[in-house]
């Protein structure tokens, strides 16, 4: 008898987070997700079997408190989906406030790298994927829409920071992915966007079976293709 693969998604309220873990229960996998208001979570909870833990990324005491409970639980994946577009004008005049720059970075760049310092021995081995839900925005010679020059330089930050990360692991089997979803239909991409939720999860969570075992840290889209850093 085969046991069911186990996830940890953090960020599951909605748009992504929420569409990757319908794929995952859709294949058999056994899904614990993470909100930080388990109030917003009607959409999660409708999906049926799906253990719903509450968990504000930015909080490092929940962070904390949320790995000593799900202590000795091993997860095949662990995908930090959870991130925020930041100031609606990100011009270098636009007036962003230190504040909200300091949020923006923090969310996307530095909490999902905390996170995963604290479940990366809950990770399995050999086979565990680490994923990281990156942009094509954060590719650092990409020019398109720089007036999201604030979210794109957090999401450099990220796969900067998670390369830092990888990279104190020492000898490790460990797969780690920085993935592109595309651009998709979500709160966050808005309605013009390329693709459905759906079309974008079935394709990252492919890449996640894709990779299972493979090693490395890798910056793909949901098709499986490589993007430049
Ligand atoms: N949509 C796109 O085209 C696109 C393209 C490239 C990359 N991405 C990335 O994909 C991820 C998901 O985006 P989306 O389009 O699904 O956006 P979304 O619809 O705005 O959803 C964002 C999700 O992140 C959660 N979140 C934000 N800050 C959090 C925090 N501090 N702690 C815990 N959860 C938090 C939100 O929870 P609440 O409901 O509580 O706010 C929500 O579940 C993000 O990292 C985004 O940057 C999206």
């Amino acid at each position: 008898m085969s046991t069911a693969k186990t996830a940890l998604i953090i960020g599951a309220s909605r748009g992504l987070g929420l569409g990757l873990v319908k794929t995952l229960l859709a294949d058999g996998w056994q899904v614990t997700a993470t909100v930080r208001n388990p109030q917003n979570a009607e959409a999660l909870q409708a999906l049926g079997k799906v253990r719903i833990e509450k968990l504000d990324l930015d909080d490092q005491q929940a962070v904390l408190a949320l790995s000593q409970q799900l202590k000795g639980e091993v997860f095949d994946l662990l995908f930090v989906n959870a991130g925020v577009k930041g100031p609606d004008v990100q011009t270098p005049n636009g007036g962003a406030t230190m504040a909200e720059v300091g949020q923006l970075f923090f969310t996307n760049a530095v909490a999902p790298i905390n996170l995963a310092e604290r479940f990366v021995g809950q990770i399995r081995p050999d086979t565990g994927v680490l994923a990281f839900m990156s942009s094509v925005l954060g590719s650092v010679t990409m020019p398109d829409a720089p007036e999201l020059a604030l979210y794109k330089a957090s999401k450099a930050a990220l796969n900067s920071m998670t390369n830092s990360f990888v990279t104190q692991l020492g000898d490790t089997r460990l797969t780690v992915l920085s993935l592109h979803p595309g651009w998709v239909k979500t709160d966050m991409g808005g309605e013009g966007a390329d693709i459905d939720v759906e079309t974008s999860t079935r394709g990252l969570v492919d890449q996640v079976n894709a990779f299972v075992a493979k090693g490395g840290h890798h910056f793909i889209n949901y098709r499986g293709e490589t993007i430049p850093w």
